[in-house]
């Protein structure tokens, strides 16, 4: 039955109940986004709006901040016809209790001229103290860094939880490859959803699109455009976060608010989709001890496996080179928590 026609009756809910396979509609699940800024709010906003949760708990430090983004949400609830209800809390880890899964938007976001690295310490220090306030009251969520840089403050959180490295992992990649796959889009003048795409290494200059696991519609993407512009495109992807960093004086959200928020449904819906992930890294890809991206299966249990491309030399020496940049980072913080 087209969706609008069963909303119109007002039978939306009885029906979706009997006509979707795994019935989420009715699942008790809660979401917390810690962070009401612009990402945080924006990826709150997605999944009250595709009802990944029943309640999507937005919480931040500034005095009734979360509180007004979540009441400007729910409020768009009767407009876009859906149940999850947003709950907004000024640093009230109690109303996060029991979250299945938490995103971390918390931090400052890059200005223009600064690095993401600059962004170390302070950001540091917002990640663990929210990652303890979080695991007190929800001891057994999953966790969603988004904050920058990004790879480092995944480590950082991965640090400070304890817990086993499949339940705590980095947003970025689905973000950078939304990038290439809209670049590409535009550049073939095609649908963006029958580009796939893989991009593994850190969030950051490095950052390793690879065209040779990128199809479009199953045909390589290689066989479509000529290489020069796909070099082209590969460079603005790197580029990406800077791009909208200059024309907006501050950093994305719609796209990174979105990537989380398709995190959080792989993992709440137990979708096993594949997704690049900033992942901590045991030996795959010869990498061993540093949260990095990489391609992964996301479901109920986190990251259920990492997935190893068969990459050519030239690959490996880009990821190589992706690694050295991250673990340089990953360095600063490990000197920063010795002498703390
Ligand atoms: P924003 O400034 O709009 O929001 C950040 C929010 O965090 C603010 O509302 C602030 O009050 C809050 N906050 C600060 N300390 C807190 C604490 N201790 N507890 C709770 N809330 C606290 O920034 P925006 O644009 O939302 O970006 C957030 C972070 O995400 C930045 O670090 C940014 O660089 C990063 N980012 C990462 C991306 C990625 O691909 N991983 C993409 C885009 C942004
Ligand atoms: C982005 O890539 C700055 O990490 C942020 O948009």
């Amino acid at each position: 039955m087209p969706r609008d026609l069963y909303t119109f009756h007002g039978h939306r809910h009885f029906i979706a109940y009997f006509c979707t396979p795994n019935h989420h509609y009715f699942n008790t699940m809660k979401v917390t986004v810690v962070g009401a800024g612009n990402v945080g709010a924006t990826c709150a906003n997605v999944l009250a709006t595709r009802e990944v949760a029943n309640e999507v708990v937005l919480l931040d430090i500034k005095d009734g901040f979360a509180e007004g983004k979540a009441l400007d949400i729910w409020e768009t609830a009767p407009i876009n016809l859906y149940d999850t209800r947003t709950v907004g809390a000024t640093n009230d880890y109690a109303k996060t209790a029991g979250s299945e899964v938490v995103v971390i938007t918390s931090g400052l976001p890059r200005k223009p001229g600064m690095s993401r690295d600059d962004l170390i310490a302070t950001n540091s220090g917002i990640v663990k103290s929210v990652t303890n306030s979080i695991l007190e009251h929800s001891p057994e969520a999953i966790i969603i860094v988004v904050s920058n840089p990004l790879d480092v403050m995944t480590y950082c959180a991965y640090l400070t939880a304890n817990k086993p490295s499949q339940k705590v992992m980095g947003m970025a990649g689905i973000l950078d490859t939304a990038r290439y796959r809209a670049f590409l889009a535009e550049a073939l003048d095609c649908s963006p959803k029958d580009i796939q795409a893989v991009l593994m290494g850190g969030h950051g200059d490095t950052m390793v699109p690879l065209p040779r696991y990128t199809t479009v519609g199953g045909i390589p993407v290689t066989e479509l455009i000529e290489e020069e512009k796909l070099n082209a495109i590969v460079e603005r992807t790197k580029k990406g976060g800077g791009e909208i960093v200059n024309l907006l004086g501050t950093s994305a959200w719609y796209a990174p608010g979105a990537a989380a928020a398709q995190m959080v449904e792989a993992i709440v819906r137990d979708q096993k989709r594949i997704f690049p992930v900033c992942a901590w890294l045991t030996g795959e890809y010869g990498i061993n001890d540093l949260y990095l991206g990489v391609p992964v299966k996301l479901g109920k249990n986190g990251i259920e496996e990492i997935i190893e491309l068969a990459l050519n030399d030239e690959e490996k020496a880009l990821l190589a080179e992706s690694e050295k940049a991250v673990r340089g980072v990953a360095e600063v913080l490990d000197r920063m928590n010795a002498e703390a």
